[in-house]
């Protein structure tokens, strides 16, 4: 397994790679990797000759009261981690490598990909994953991008951006992995309290108690978002930030249940932001 700092030295392998018509699929993370990361990783592998997996704390997509300081970092047990999956290539870059002295160009997303859910709550989130990401993909140049749906806003900005820029690039969505509680695998879940992983579960809980109302015959958005929220109220230390019903693909807010509606949550737990969503 090879480890690239330098985008100029990635450039000589990727000229090389399409030479010899290899297909490569590219892995972007920001580490702390956990079973969630190591599942793109395993189908990128199954799907590609070649598989590239980025680490990246890119602090372009994290707001100033946000936890870019406190976001974790374990470089070394990430890349044996990566060792042992058998990836070809981490690309690793700094700082200086992304945004070095002089940058001054910045990917705006709007419209209804960016209208809902977490964009109001994170001013210019997405417009750092879409510079870090377009920046990524030029220089990895993949012929797949594999992303989580647990990031389900994340999913559509990069269809969109990579649509309206003429990347041309597969986006491969996987499935979200979860802990045997149900919990949504995540980075950040290595910040809550003993307790607080305790009671982090009721978000997915709830989300599948809104499910079970929906298969029960309930069409009415409001309704199954209040039944969610019921739910999750019982836990006193977990405040809802959103709770929005909306169409999966394109994310607008839906009023009555249809297949293919995706109801996502974010809630604050011990001063940590989780994210959850289920697709009915
Ligand atoms: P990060 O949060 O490290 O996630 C990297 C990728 O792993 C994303 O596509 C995310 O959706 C996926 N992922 C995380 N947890 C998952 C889970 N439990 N199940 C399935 N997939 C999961 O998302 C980012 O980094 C950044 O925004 C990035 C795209 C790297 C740009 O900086």
């Amino acid at each position: 397994m090879k480890t690239i700092v330098n985008p100029r030295d990635l450039h000589l392998l990727t000229r090389k790679w399409r030479q010899a018509k290899k297909k490569v699929g590219f892995v972007p993370t920001m580490g702390a990797l956990h079973e969630g990361h190591l599942d793109l990783v395993r189908v990128c592998r199954k799907q590609n000759n070649i598989t590239v997996v980025s680490i990246y704390v890119n602090p372009l997509q994290f707001g100033p009261e946000e936890d870019f300081h406190q976001y974790p970092r374990n470089l070394e047990q990430d890349l044996e981690l990566l060792r042992k999956e058998k990836v070809h290539l981490v690309y690793t870059p700094t700082n200086r490598e992304m945004y070095p002295r002089g940058f001054a160009t910045e990917i705006q997303v709007k419209g209804p990909v960016v209208n809902g859910l977490c964009a109001p709550y994170r001013p210019g989130h997405f417009n750092g994953v879409a510079t870090v990401v377009v920046k990524l993909l030029a220089a990895v140049q993949p012929d797949r991008l594999y992303l989580g749906q647990k990031d389900a806003q994340q999913v559509a900005v990069l269809k969109r951006v990579t649509q309206d820029l003429n990347i041309d690039v597969e986006i491969v969505e996987c499935p979200i992995v979860r802990e045997h509680d149900g919990l949504a695998m995540s980075s950040r879940n290595q910040r809550l309290t003993l307790e607080g992983r305790k009671i982090a579960p009721i978000l997915y809980k709830a989300l599948k108690v809104g499910k079970s109302i929906v298969d029960l015959g309930e069409t009415k958005a409001g309704n199954v978002l209040d039944e969610i929220k019921k739910v999750i109220e019982d836990e006193r230390k977990v405040k809802i930030q959103y709770l929005e019903a909306v169409d999966a693909e394109n994310l607008e807010p839906v009023k009555e249940i249809k297949r293919g509606t995706m109801i996502a949550l974010a809630a604050y737990l011990d001063n940590v932001r989780l994210i959850d969503n289920i697709v009915l």
